[in-house]
């Protein structure tokens, strides 16, 4: 069988951890692109040295010539500014806007069937940009964010339960940013709702630390931002793709009117496969959830306007 090819841009912390895990995963082989040649040339040897360990025959190679991502079947674009402390992720807007911008022109022109799986923050605005530039149905060109965000809503309940991770299923909805809305009532551990399970009060305080997941992490690491939690929540994507895996994934996706958001990316449940976003799916939000989820939206919808301007 044919290995699927797979471009990362951005071989900063997440481009490389989603390398290695793409390699070590033998999910398919990888080229990875950075402006800093050297350290993109330089990650990818380290990796294809550490293939024969992984056992992976899966090559990598890197560089900054887009010439050699030609013809890739999913492209991951991480590149931008990280967040400093007490940065928004809104407030990188305008630097990643013309970043994530020059990076698309390049994909779309080297592999315009690629399904693009974009990283780059503000997520659902950064999406918006790939979209508006590559001109690709919408359908190839998803955010990553709600698979992060529910990873991280499960760790810190798994915790919380003294339960295993795996036994936990949750969903989060709405923008990658402070309107992230966990929904709480769609969480269960082992099919018994969450809400029978904690108190009000320590859920709420649980869904605020998943909100603040990404800020919390960069607050400790004082230069950068997450990568582990990142970087693996991409693979869980590109995997769904490569393998047509119709995994149905919380994702940055285009919405026509789903949970009544119209003609932008926000975090909906969505079915990936070898097409990109196969399907999104609906279901009936409570009166809370969606005022919550609207005001998400409202905050995405404004960030896209922006960029109206900017593009
Ligand atoms: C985070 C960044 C990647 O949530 O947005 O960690």
């Amino acid at each position: 069988m044919k290995r699927a090819k797979i471009t990362i841009v951005g071989a900063g912390n997440v481009g490389g951890s989603t390398a290695q895990r793409l390699v070590a995963g033998a999910v398919g082989d990888v080229v990875l692109i950075d402006i800093d040649e050297g350290l993109a040339r330089g990650k990818a040897l380290d990796l294809a040295e550490a293939a024969p360990l992984y056992h992976s025959d899966c090559r990598v190679t890197g560089g900054g010539d887009y010439a050699a991502t030609a013809q890739s079947d999913v492209v991951v674009i991480t590149s931008g500014s990280p967040r400093k402390p007490g940065m928004s992720r809104d407030d990188l807007l305008k630097i990643n806007t013309g970043i994530v911008r020059q990076v698309t022109e390049q994909v779309a022109r080297h592999s315009p069937q690629a399904v693009l799986i974009v990283v780059s923050n503000p997520l659902d605005a950064m999406t918006y940009v790939a979209h508006r530039v590559s001109n690709f149905p919408p359908e190839r060109v998803m955010g990553m964010a709600g698979v992060l965000d529910a990873a991280r809503f499960k760790a810190f309940l798994a915790e919380a339960l003294s339960v295993s991770v795996d036994h936990i299923e949750t969903l989060v909805l709405g923008g990658h940013g402070d309107t992230m809305v966990p929904l709480t009532r769609s969480t269960t551990v082992g099919g018994v709702p969450v809400e029978a399970l904690l108190p009000e009060a320590r859920l709420d305080a649980i869904v605020q630390r998943v909100r603040d997941g990404g800020a919390e992490i960069v607050n400790l690491l004082k230069t950068g931002s997450a990568y582990f939690a990142p970087s693996a929540s991409v693979v869980e994507m590109v995997r769904a793709v490569v393998r047509d895996e119709h995994a149905l994934l919380p994702c940055a996706a285009y919405c026509r009117g789903e949970y009544g958001a119209q003609n932008l990316f926000v975090g909906v449940p969505a079915v990936l496969g070898s097409r990109g976003v196969e399907r999104i799916v609906s279901m009936e939000l409570t009166a809370r959830e969606r005022a919550a989820f609207q005001k998400s939206v409202d905050a995405v919808q404004e960030l896209c306007r922006l960029i109206d301007r900017l593009l």
